[in-house]
C-alpha cells in the first residue's frame, strides 16, 4: 500500500481528493457497486458513464475494437436514462467515501438543464459536461465544437448548479480549444476534462468496409496520449488557475507524472482499467510517491504545471 508521507491530496475546484487519480468516464460508472471497487482499489474519485435525459441503448454491434495501441469504440452512449440512475445511485444504501463526478449528455442546452434539475440535490460533488464524444449523433462533440453552443449550455447547467463544480469535457478535435474553454468559463464553468476520445476509423481489409457499425468511432489509450498531453499543456497555459482532469492514454505512472507536469491537478484512468484491471491505481499511486520522493516533493500538488516554468 502506498505510504503516506508524501502528500497525495488535492483540491479540484473546492472539491479536497486523498489523490489525484480519477477513473474517467465511460469505464465501470455504471454502478454504485462498481464505482465502490473503484474506491476500495485506491482511486481519489470517479466519474459516472454519461447519463442521458431519456434511456438509450447505444448501436449494433460491433462497437469496440481492440488496436494494439488503443482502443476504437462507438458505444453510442448506451444508459438508462437520468431516472433509472438517480435510484441506482442514490436511493440504495451504498454510499461512496470519495468525490463522485456525475458525466452528463445532453443535445441542447434545454435537455442538459433538464437533466441537471433532476439531479442537482442528488449527494454528488460535481458535474461533467460531456461535449466531446466524437461518435453519438446530435450529442458530444456535435454541440461542443462551437464555442456559442457550449457557452448556452454551461450558463443553463450553471442556473441549476449553483454552488457546485462544473467541468466541461473537452475533445482534442475542435478548431480552437483556448475559444471553447473561454465560452465555457464565461458562462461559469469551474474546470476542464481532457480529452475525450479521438474520431477515428478502422477498416476490415477482408470484408473492406469499416468494422463499426457506427463508421465512426472514438480512440482512446497510449495512442491518443501526446494529443492530451497537449491539450493539457494549451489550456493550462492560457488558463492557470483553471483545474484540469487530464486523460487520454494514462497507464503508469509515468504518463500520470507527464500530465501532471503538463498542468493537470488530476489524471483521468479509461483505457487501462480496461486493459489491465484495477489494480492500476495502486500501481500508479505507489509509482507516483516514490517519484515524489526521489525528486524531493512533499506534496503532488508541488508539480503540477511545472514543464511550463523551463521553456
Ligand atoms: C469504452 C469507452 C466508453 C467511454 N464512454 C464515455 C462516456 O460515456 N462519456 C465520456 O465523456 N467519455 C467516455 N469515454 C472516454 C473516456 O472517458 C476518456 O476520455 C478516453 O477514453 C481517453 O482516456 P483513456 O485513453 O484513458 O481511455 C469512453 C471511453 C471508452 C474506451
Amino acid at each position: 500500500m502506498v505510504n503516506l508521507s508524501v502528500n497525495l491530496e488535492i483540491n479540484l475546484a473546492g472539491i479536497r481528493l486523498r489523490n489525484p487519480i480519477v477513473l474517467a468516464s465511460g469505464i465501470l460508472g455504471v454502478s454504485m457497486s462498481l464505482l465502490k471497487r473503484v474506491e476500495q482499489a485506491g482511486a481519489g474519485a470517479v466519474t459516472t458513464k454519461t447519463i442521458t435525459l431519456n434511456p438509450r441503448q447505444g448501436y449494433a454491434n460491433p462497437v469496440f475494437v481492440d488496436l494494439e495501441y488503443g482502443f476504437l469504440n462507438a458505444m453510442g452512449l448506451p444508459n438508462p436514462g437520468v431516472d433509472y440512475f438517480v435510484r441506482e445511485f442514490f436511493e440504495g444504501c451504498e454510499r461512496l467515501n470519495i468525490p463522485l463526478i456525475v458525466s452528463i449528455g445532453g443535445g441542447s442546452a434545454e435537455e442538459f438543464y433538464e437533466i441537471c434539475a433532476r439531479i442537482c440535490k442528488c449527494p454528488m460533488d460535481a458535474v461533467e459536461l460531456n461535449l466531446s464524444c466524437p461518435h453519438a449523433k446530435g450529442y458530444g462533440l456535435e454541440v461542443g465544437a462551437d464555442p456559442q453552443h457550449v457557452y448556452d449550455i454551461v450558463r443553463r447547467v450553471r442556473k441549476c448548479f449553483s454552488n457546485k463544480p462544473i467541468f466541461v469535457k473537452l475533445s482534442a478535435t475542435v478548431p480552437s480549444i483556448v475559444e471553447v474553454a473561454e465560452a465555457a468559463l464565461k458562462a461559469g464553468a469551474s474546470g476542464f476534462v481532457a480529452i475525450n476520445t479521438v474520431r477515428a476509423i478502422a477498416i476490415d481489409i477482408y470484408a473492406k468496409k469499416p468494422i463499426l457499425s457506427n463508421v465512426y468511432g472514438g480512440l482512446s489509450g497510449p495512442a491518443i496520449k501526446p494529443i492530451a498531453v497537449r491539450v493539457v499543456y494549451e489550456l493550462y497555459e492560457n488558463f492557470k488557475n483553471v483545474p484540469i482532469i487530464g486523460v487520454g492514454g494514462v497507464d503508469s505512472w509515468e504518463t500520470a507524472v507527464e500530465f501532471l507536469l503538463a498542468g493537470a491537478r488530476a489524471v483521468g484512468i479509461g483505457s487501462a482499467v480496461v486493459r489491465r484491471d484495477l489494480e492500476i491505481f495502486n500501481e500508479i499511486l505507489e509509482g507516483l510517491k516514490r517519484y515524489l520522493e526521489v525528486e524531493g516533493y512533499d506534496r503532488v500538488s508541488d508539480i503540477v504545471g511545472l514543464a511550463h516554468e523551463v521553456v
